[in-house]
């Protein structure tokens, strides 16, 4: 009889402690995936030191898998077959189940929030993509608002979903942190919806931000980057959209607005909730990144973009340890602050 251990916080603020857990049964549109790998995501962070987003103690969190299928849900199976290479994002965040927490040998993955892991790619390299895709699909695809929490909606910039054929450029978008994870997915999915991006980083990282199809890269230590930008984009011929804010920190938050008002407005698309006082030329809001929005672009999309290279698995990952036992570890390093990477741990 095959067996599970998890990685569980029994209360906010705690380490985690690996014991036994149940066996998760997958329901009709539902994998039970065997993990190899797990990424760590600032959200994961704050959960462990303020239990937020927890629904029941003791709860089992994280949200990056790639792993092998082990169990198929009856609605699952045109798509996936036991023993297939997966990715996938978990969602405990929003059922509050722990089997929907990654950090566990086993756990359980909508099959409209997985895709296929093509052979030559590794699961710790794989890994590094869930999450963050589909924060990027809702920064960039939703039609209209929803609400991200109470009070404050979502952005809607309203632009076409990443394509395996090339579109040509139709609009412009800045995104300011093109280094992170939710930074260098977006400005990848973009890119291949038809979108020039600029982007804002660490000069150290404009090679990456390159690699993930940003036309230029502005170095936020540098006191002109502001008048830069907005250079840029007015020397684009694609009509600009707004900004795509994957740090949304008080700083961030102040050069955004100055390039929005030397633009004329647009959209505003943060990661934390935005800042007060908007100007009314622009339309701001708060990315909340469990979507179905994003299913047409697990279901056809993800496979044949990593198979094809157009879909890269950036930043590159950081192996932390092996075992539940190193989650911990990588969680205090994510809490210390990464450049470029993504943390991971091979289970
Ligand atoms: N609302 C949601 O649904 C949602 C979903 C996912 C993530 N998030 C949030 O989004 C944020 C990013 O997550 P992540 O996983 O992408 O983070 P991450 O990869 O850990 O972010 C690290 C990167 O942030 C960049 N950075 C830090 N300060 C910066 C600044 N002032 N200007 C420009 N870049 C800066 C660094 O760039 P350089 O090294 O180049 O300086 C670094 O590469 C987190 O706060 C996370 O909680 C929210």
């Amino acid at each position: 009889m095959t067996t599970n251990k998890a990685a569980w916080l029994k209360k906010a603020g705690a380490p985690l402690s690996v014991s036994d857990a149940p066996m998760p049964i997958a329901g009709s549109n539902e994998l039970v995936i065997h993990n190899h790998a797990v990424a760590i995501n600032p959200l994961d962070c704050h959960m462990q030191d303020s239990g937020v987003f927890v629904q029941q103690w003791p709860t089992i969190f994280g949200c990056d898998v790639a792993g092998v299928v082990h169990q198929v849900g009856s609605e699952a199976q045109g798509r996936f077959k036991r023993g297939d290479r997966v990715i996938g994002h978990a969602v405990s965040l929003v059922t509050g189940r722990p089997q929907d927490g990654a950090y566990a040998q086993y756990c359980i993955v909508l099959a409209t929030k997985a895709a296929i892991l093509p052979p030559q790619i590794s699961f710790t390299s794989g890994v590094v993509v869930p999450f963050a895709l589909e924060a990027a699909v809702c920064a960039l695809s939703l039609d209209k608002p929803g609400f991200a929490m109470p009070g404050i909606q979502t952005p809607a910039l309203r632009l076409p979903y990443p394509s395996l054929t090339a579109k040509p450029m139709t609009k412009t978008l800045v995104v300011y942190g093109g280094s992170s994870s939710v930074g260098s997915m977006t400005t990848q999915l973009a890119n291949a919806a038809g979108v020039r991006v600029i982007a804002i980083a660490s000069k150290k990282n404009f090679e990456l931000c390159r690699s993930c199809g940003a036309k230029d890269v502005f170095d936020y230590h540098d006191g002109s980057f502001v008048e830069d930008v907005v250079a840029a984009v007015k020397g684009s011929p694609e009509s600009f959209i707004g900004i795509f804010d994957a740090v949304s920190t008080f700083e961030t938050y102040k050069d955004d607005l100055v390039i929005l008002e030397k633009l004329g407005g647009g959209h505003l698309a943060c990661v934390h909730p935005p800042p007060p006082n908007i100007p009314k030329d622009v339309e701001a809001g708060m990315i909340f990144a469990v979507n179905d929005i994003a299913t047409p672009v697990w279901q056809d999309y993800v496979t044949g973009a990593l198979e094809s290279g157009k879909l890269q698995c950036l930043p590159p990952p950081s192996v932390v340890g092996v075992g539940l036992e190193s989650i911990d570890e990588a969680l205090q390093k994510c809490k210390a602050g990464v450049s470029a990477t993504k943390l991971v741990v091979e289970l």
